[in-house]
């Protein structure tokens, strides 16, 4: 696909414009309700203060949506120094003289109202010389799926902070009794064409090239926590022989006996969702778990975790050859479909979305939880760094594993079959679960 695909060169402006007011609305809609104080405290090592993120964004686009685009910036090295994700770790982001709650709000209008302003006045003649960047208009793509991205980085920094509630959400999600629907579906083998080259896709989805993958079983739903506790009871934190040995040592250091936000009280489990305990939802996938014990988990079942590969095939393509955006085609995802953020606030039950299955039926691939796959981070054949290598390709490496799908947390802008997550695999405070496959 190329910029024809919105409908002449300069077509994707108005699609710009309401993907950055999207970002920045759900941006807004967050933290507006927040005290000061939460958001300029760090409150975990693993995450920054909130007003980190937010002027983060602001120097982000300032960066890409101005400055390379040939207008003037507004901060000097110094702040851009501050606000660079890579030059400063997570933990190190409060010791910083970061900008005040205020100014950091009026930083990040100030860049929106020029970067628009810019953007209006864009002409085709900026396009010849730009080039790439502007191509589809993927730098704006890229800036909106980066503020998107730290909605849910956000999100679960709130979750750490057990005092703060969330806003109430508007949705209610549906709670079907689907169990009589077998649990694994069949993925026929052979070809298929894994990644893409649309417009707005990252440098790590590139370019779209085929995959040959023999025929296997996945999990028609995510693990639930109902199924988790099944693994809970029959010892399955007690049982080495079930744990990657670096999983089992992680375990042991960090005494894991649960997912993360979950407690064993009279009245049986619960888990924490943000300043609420409440009882543990059995039918809801399981989140909050590290790669190390959805590894766990899969070998007590005598399955395993999905090859990314598999992961892809199972969502994206269908019996005929073609290959889908989303499970259940090329639609953009709705209430009917997916649960994602603003929906529920929480993981919907397993099988409330059938009008989301992929072609082989496997429901839930999109929304809910990210699911852990078996497969480390690294570059498609013809991978090609764009438009910076600290996007990706500085993490490509066996570190980091990779998670599909998108959690509740995740805008419907930032999420497709093809888009790749990646993490340690001891992270926990990620909205992420799994399903299991085995082979055929
Ligand atoms: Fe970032």
């Amino acid at each position: 696909m190329d910029a024809r695909e919105f409908g002449g060169p300069l077509a994707w402006k108005d699609r710009a414009r309401e993907a950055l007011g999207t970002a920045r609305r759900r941006l807004g809609d967050l933290l507006r309700p927040l005290p000061a104080e939460v958001l300029s405290t760090q409150h975990s090592p693993l995450m920054s203060p909130p007003i980190w993120d937010v002027a983060h964004l602001a120097n982000y686009e300032e960066q890409w949506l101005l400055r390379s685009l040939g207008e003037p910036g507004l901060v000097g090295a110094e702040t851009d120094r501050m606000y660079d994700a890579i030059r400063n770790p997570r933990a190190s982001r409060s010791t910083l003289p970061l900008l005040g709650v205020a100014e950091t709000f009026a930083y990040a209008e100030q860049v929106r109202a020029r970067a628009l302003r810019h953007l209006d006045g864009l002409d085709e003649e900026a396009l010849v010389q730009t080039g790439a960047l502007l191509e589809g208009g993927f730098v704006y793509g890229m800036v909106a799926q980066h503020e998107q991205q730290h909605v849910e980085t956000l999100i679960a920094t709130l979750q750490l902070v057990s005092s703060t509630a969330l806003p109430p959400l508007p949705g209610a999600l549906p709670r079907p009794d689907r169990g009589s629907l077998s649990r694994e579906v069949r993925v026929r083998g052979g070809a298929f064409r894994m990644g893409t080259d649309a417009p707005w896709a990252y440098d790590n989805e590139r370019p779209q090239h085929g995959v040959d993958v023999p025929e296997f079983f996945i999990d028609r739903f995510p693990v639930s926590n109902e199924d988790f506790l099944a693994f809970i009871d029959d010892g399955g934190y007690r049982r080495q022989e079930l744990w990657h040995p670096a999983g089992w040592a992680f375990r042991e250091a960090e005494r894991l006996e649960h997912p993360l936000f979950w407690r064993r009280s009279a009245q049986g489990w619960e888990r924490r969702r943000f300043a609420l305990w409440e009882a543990l939802p059995g039918a809801e996938p399981v989140c909050h778990v590290s790669w190390y014990e959805a590894d766990a988990y899969a070998r007590w079942a005598a399955r395993r975790l999905p090859t990314e590969a598999e992961w892809e095939k199972a969502a994206a393509s269908a019996p005929d050859g073609t290959v889908r955006r989303y499970p259940w085609g090329d639609t953009p995802p709705d209430l009917s479909r997916a649960n994602l953020w603003p929906l529920g606030g929480h993981p919907a039950s397993v099988g409330a979305f059938p009008a989301g299955a992929s072609a082989w039926g496997a429901e839930q691939l999109v929304g809910d939880v990210w699911e852990w796959t078996a497969s480390d981070f690294g570059p498609y054949p013809g991978f090609r760094a764009f438009p910076y290598p600290e996007y990706s390709a500085v993490f490509f490496g066996p570190e980091y594993k990779i998670l599909r799908g998108g959690s509740w947390a995740v805008a419907p802008d930032a999420i497709r079959n093809t888009f790749r997550n990646w993490d340690y695999p001891i992270r926990r405070q990620i909205f992420a679960g799994f399903r299991c496959a085995r082979d055929a």
